[in-house]
């Protein structure tokens, strides 16, 4: 049965939406997203058996809405990706940042870490992840390991699974299809998978860039970030960047958006190509 939703956001529903989404995730939403977050909840009303707004926050606001507000925030954030998305980074990537960093390293120290720190479903990490497997075609002793996370659980399982339709897997050649995906057949017909030996490089898990710890190892080579801080207000891009700072290697590199520059934050990265930054002590 379908229940009617009352398809009114009222201003003070919205404002405690707003305000919960912005203390959860730093996300925020002004004045003139009011109509998509109510396109973009309606759905979730009327699956809940609610009829109103009224009642949704409610809901949010008892004891035990901690899946509920996790929903929330998975259904308000915008999860648009897709593969080798501003190429200019994998190229800047490939041709400039591994030199630099295997050639500061060498080669059979350690493995290189990466953090796609806002992954959404997956295209920006197995892109990252072909770019880092073509480079060690050439040097075998070239190892490399990926942690991918986003707050968003269900692109996190998309991520995990690495099935993408076949229209949506654009790649700078055919070869590299041929090379690191696997074509659907029957059920999977028109999907493609990303093969199994490049996703054992990848480990995808639950990380809120706000939450007090980040579950991972200081000293990364190179943090992608991208698209995400345009969500934020500036004092939250402005601790964002400082602790994704302290999360890199000294000489490790920041990625973020093209649009996303950091100016009019206070950090202490270098700049070193358009929208990528040093940790440079
Ligand atoms: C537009 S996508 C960007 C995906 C990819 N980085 C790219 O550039 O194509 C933004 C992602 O940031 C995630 N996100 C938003 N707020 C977040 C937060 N506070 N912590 C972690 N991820 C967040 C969203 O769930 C979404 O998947």
């Amino acid at each position: 049965m379908e229940f009617p939703v009352d398809a009114t956001l009222t201003a003070q529903a919205y404002e405690f939406l707003a305000q919960l989404v912005y203390e959860r995730s730093r996300i925020r939403l002004g004045f003139d997203k009011q109509s998509l977050v109510s396109g973009r909840l309606g759905q979730r009303l009327r699956a809940l058996g609610l009829s109103n707004y009224e009642q949704y926050c409610s809901l949010l606001r008892s004891p035990h809405a901690e899946d509920e507000i996790s929903e929330l925030i998975d259904l308000i954030s915008t999860n648009h990706t897709h593969f080798f998305r501003e190429t200019a980074h994998f190229d800047v990537l490939q041709r400039d940042v591994l030199p630099a960093l295997t050639g500061r390293l060498g080669f059979a120290q350690r493995p290189l870490r990466f953090w796609s720190a806002a992954a959404s479903s997956g295209e920006e990490v197995y892109s990252l992840a072909i770019v880092l497997a073509e480079f060690a075609r050439v040097r075998p002793a070239f190892t490399w390991q990926i942690d991918a996370s986003d707050i968003s659980q269900r692109m996190l399982d998309r991520c995990r699974r690495g099935i993408y339709a076949a229209e949506k897997v654009e790649l700078p050649s055919p070869e590299l299809l041929e090379r690191y995906f696997q074509r659907g057949f029957g059920e999977r017909e028109g999907y493609y998978r990303v093969k199994a030996e490049l996703r054992r490089h990848v480990g995808v898990q639950y990380i809120n860039l706000f939450q007090p710890h980040y579950p991972l190892p200081k000293g990364l080579d190179v943090i992608f970030c991208r698209n995400v801080m345009i969500y934020f207000d500036v004092p939250s891009r402005e601790l964002l960047v400082n602790r994704l700072t302290e999360q890199l290697a000294p000489g490790g590199y920041l990625f973020v958006g093209h649009s996303e520059s950091l100016i009019g934050i206070s950090h202490s990265l270098k700049s070193v190509w358009p929208s990528v930054y040093c940790r440079t002590c």
